[in-house]
């Protein structure tokens, strides 16, 4: 019985001996081999988790970067512009960056194109570097040179203009996220702003002619109410409308050193009327209402006119009345 069990054993050992040997000596022999090229299964290991891992970092991980920026959102809640010359002016704006996701990268301080969307860009300004979030103040403050006068005249005819403009602003920054790698990433937002839209309300709300002024002297002064619809603020120079009743030019009036502020507000104006023209017209136009058109004409700052400004003013035309009775009887007119 036993050699009869033995037999078998001995026969198989024979016939599978190699195999049935091997397992022991294999696992010993496989031991040996991992000993001898542990740094080989090693290295495969890193080249698969590296190949897995690392489009992660960065095909994923920039492409993740990217989107967050892209679904961030720019709000810009006031703009001040001051200091103008013929190429340049100085910019106050605030604003918000909000993001919703649960991520809170860095986004590097970075220079900006400030553009109407779909037009040429007029300015460059440099946003503060700002760890991404949900409403992240960001703060502006810097002189700006304007890069190119034609579009930057076009910008103000569009804010003059319209009840609300497209205000772009497209750069390039860099966003880091802890240890991933730093990753660039475009920046184009467009953000719908309020205009001025013509100012709608515009009206000479005082008016105080001087008769008995010498020819040349200034002879009217008063008040004109000016509604800005917008959060934008400008200083603009001295800002010069020409004068018209009916389609004759009677004179001008000046708003020196004119600093429109957002919301509704007047301001003081002095100016020239050609009297004895404007009487001659009278006859005209009976009730001595005459109908006035005031038609937006230079941008002065230190002596150097503000093309670009000039350009918008160009589209600043109100058609109003003269009420000559009405002005006439005006004691004066009180300076805001
Ligand atoms: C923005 O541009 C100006 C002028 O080209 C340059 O001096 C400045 O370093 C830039 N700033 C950033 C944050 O890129
Ligand atoms: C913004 O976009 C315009 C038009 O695509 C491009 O000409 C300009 O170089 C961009 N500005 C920046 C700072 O990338
Ligand atoms: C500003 O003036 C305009 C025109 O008179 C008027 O319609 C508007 O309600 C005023 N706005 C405020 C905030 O007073
Ligand atoms: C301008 O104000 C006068 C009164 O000062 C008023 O009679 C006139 O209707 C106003 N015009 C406009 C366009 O608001
Ligand atoms: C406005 O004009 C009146 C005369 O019409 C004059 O008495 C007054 O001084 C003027 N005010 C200013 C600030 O020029
Ligand atoms: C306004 O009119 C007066 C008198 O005609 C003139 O001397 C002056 O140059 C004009 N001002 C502007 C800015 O056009
Ligand atoms: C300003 O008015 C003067 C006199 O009418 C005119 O010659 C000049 O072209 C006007 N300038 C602008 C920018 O409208
Ligand atoms: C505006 O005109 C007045 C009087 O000529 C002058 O004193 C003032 O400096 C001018 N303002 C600007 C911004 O040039």
């Amino acid at each position: 019985m036993s050699s009869g069990s033995h037999s078998p054993a001995t026969r198989s050992l024979n016939k599978y001996g190699m195999a049935e040997q091997a397992s022991p000596r294999r696992r010993r022999t496989c031991g040996q081999h991992f000993k001898k090229f542990w740094w080989a299964y090693l290295l495969a290991f890193i080249a698969v988790a590296l190949v897995v891992v690392l489009p992660v970092i960065y095909v994923g991980f920039p492409k993740m970067a990217q989107d967050q920026v892209s679904a961030a959102t720019a709000e810009i809640i006031s703009v001040k512009i001051t200091n103008p010359t013929p190429t340049s002016f100085h910019v106050v704006q605030d604003g918000f960056s909000d993001s919703d996701s649960s991520f809170h990268p860095f986004l590097d301080a970075f220079n900006v194109s400030t553009s109407i969307a779909g037009s040429a860009a007029y300015g460059m300004v440099t946003l503060p570097g700002l760890t991404s979030g949900a409403h992240v103040p960001v703060h502006v403050e810097q002189d700006v040179q304007i890069l190119d006068l034609q579009a930057f005249a076009d910008y103000n005819i569009k804010v003059l203009t319209s009840e609300t403009f497209e205000q772009r602003l497209n750069g390039t920054t860099t966003l880091t996220l802890g240890a991933l790698p730093a990753t660039s990433v475009s920046y184009d937002k467009t953000v719908t702003m309020n205009g001025f839209n013509l100012f709608p309300g515009f009206n000479i709300s005082c008016l105080k002619i001087d008769t008995t002024a010498p020819h040349g002297q200034p002879n009217i002064n008063g008040t004109v109410f000016v509604p800005n619809p917008s959060s934008i603020a400008v200083e603009f120079g001295n800002v010069t409308y020409n004068t018209y009743i009916g389609d004759t030019m009677v004179g001008n009036t000046t708003i020196e050193n004119f600093f429109l502020q957002p919301g509704n507000h007047s301001y003081w104006f002095t100016g020239y009327t050609n009297t004895l023209e404007v009487l001659g017209l009278v006859s005209k136009y009976p009730g001595g209402i005459l109908p006035m058109t005031i038609k937006g004409n230079s941008s002065v700052a230190n002596g150097q006119h503000l093309t670009y400004y000039e350009a918008a003013l160009a589209h600043d035309i109100h058609n109003l009345e003269l009420n000559l009775k009405e002005a006439a009887a005006t004691k004066e007119c009180v300076q805001p």
